[in-house]
């Protein structure tokens, strides 16, 4: 799948991320390897089979939405619908799609909503979104002017979701790559913004993850970061057991104040918690997209303010900090 990637390696050439675009290559082979994924060779077959139309109508500033209904005769419109849904689950969104709404089991929109007003200007900005999903907040970032998108992750179900949105806008300056933060050359030093959303705690050493994501910044350059908290003192994080809210790959839920101390022990400067924020069952629930268990039946169902493991209930911080 290099062809999707090969405008993003050349443009890269005689910058500051020429470094990790000599990578891309051999980290794309890896990251989409049919060999290591067994389902992927399906899902390519649904991207191939999107019609190849035209979108007239684009809308990444107040949604993402691509098309309409209208464009297109009912045969086209249900092509898209029927490949989209072979890549069910879809978890971030929601998208509409020439007429189909990609009901995804996040309102992702509700997040977007909440940090927009604490983002320096995009306009004309080199941004990296660790951790990305399918790209949801990708396209956002691209709504409000960004300059070229970045997104990482390792998930290549998440990886082809987004190149099924990506169809429709081939040429958008947006790549989503199948990579983890842990490979991406160190100090690059190259974005103005980062944003590392939900990823946080699935890192089993956290402050390492928060010094990577330092290293990718600009002087000056500004982090997002947006994780699950717990309430707490100064120094407490909970480190569940087991699972976390059914999740299996939990370790650290630091309290708003033991984080912002990590951020700053780390050298940011200027940080801050700008939201805190009790996920609901509306924002995180289930639908025609996504069909397995969701958010209220991993709550217990004789005490909503726990997880049906025993620990508060997820609540999520939103903290912004600048690399110095
Ligand atoms: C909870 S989702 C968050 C998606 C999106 N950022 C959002 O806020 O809606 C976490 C994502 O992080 C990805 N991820 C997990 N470990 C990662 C790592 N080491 N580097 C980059 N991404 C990672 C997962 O594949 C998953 O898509």
């Amino acid at each position: 799948m290099i062809e999707h990637f090969q405008d993003l390696i050349d443009q890269l050439s005689g910058t500051k991320l020429e470094r990790w675009a000599t990578l891309m290559p051999e980290q794309i082979e890896t990251g989409l390897s049919e060999k290591r994924f067994g389902d992927l060779s399906g899902w390519k077959e649904f991207l191939y089979s999107l019609p190849k139309i035209n979108t007239e109508t684009i809308d990444i500033e107040s949604e993402v939405r691509f098309g309409s209904s209208d464009e297109h005769d009912e045969a086209t419109r249900s092509q898209i619908e029927s490949c989209l849904k072979g890549l069910i689950p879809w978890r971030k969104g929601p998208f509409n799609i020439h007429g189909t709404h990609i009901n995804t089991e996040w309102r992702s929109d509700w997040k977007w909503d909440r940090l927009t007003p604490y983002l320096k200007p995009l306009e004309n900005k080199l941004v990296l979104d660790v951790g990305c999903g399918n790209g949801y907040h990708c396209w956002r970032m691209l709504g409000m002017g960004a300059s070229r998108v970045i997104g990482i992750d390792p998930s290549p179900r998440f990886v082809i979701q987004f190149e099924m949105i990506k169809h429709f806008f081939k040429s958008a300056p947006i790549h989503v790559l199948p990579v983890a933060m842990e490979a991406v050359p160190e100090k690059l030093q190259a974005f103005d913004t980062t944003f590392s959303m939900g990823v946080l705690y699935h890192r089993r050493s956290p402050i390492d993850h928060l010094k990577e994501l330092k290293d990718t910044l600009k002087p000056g350059g500004q982090l997002i970061l947006e994780t699950l908290i717990v309430d707490g003192e100064l120094g407490y994080s909970l480190v569940p057991e087991g699972r976390y809210a059914m999740m299996n790959n939990v370790w650290f839920l630091p309290s708003p104040s033991t984080l912002i101390g990590w951020l700053k022990k780390i050298g940011f400067t200027s940080v801050e918690l700008v939201d805190i924020n009790e996920t609901t069952t509306e924002e995180q629930r289930k639908t025609p997209w996504m069909k397995f268990h969701s958010l209220e039946q991993f709550l217990d169902p004789e005490d909503q303010t726990k997880t049906i493991e025993g620990y508060p209930r997820p609540k999520r911080a939103i903290f912004s900090a600048i690399n110095p």
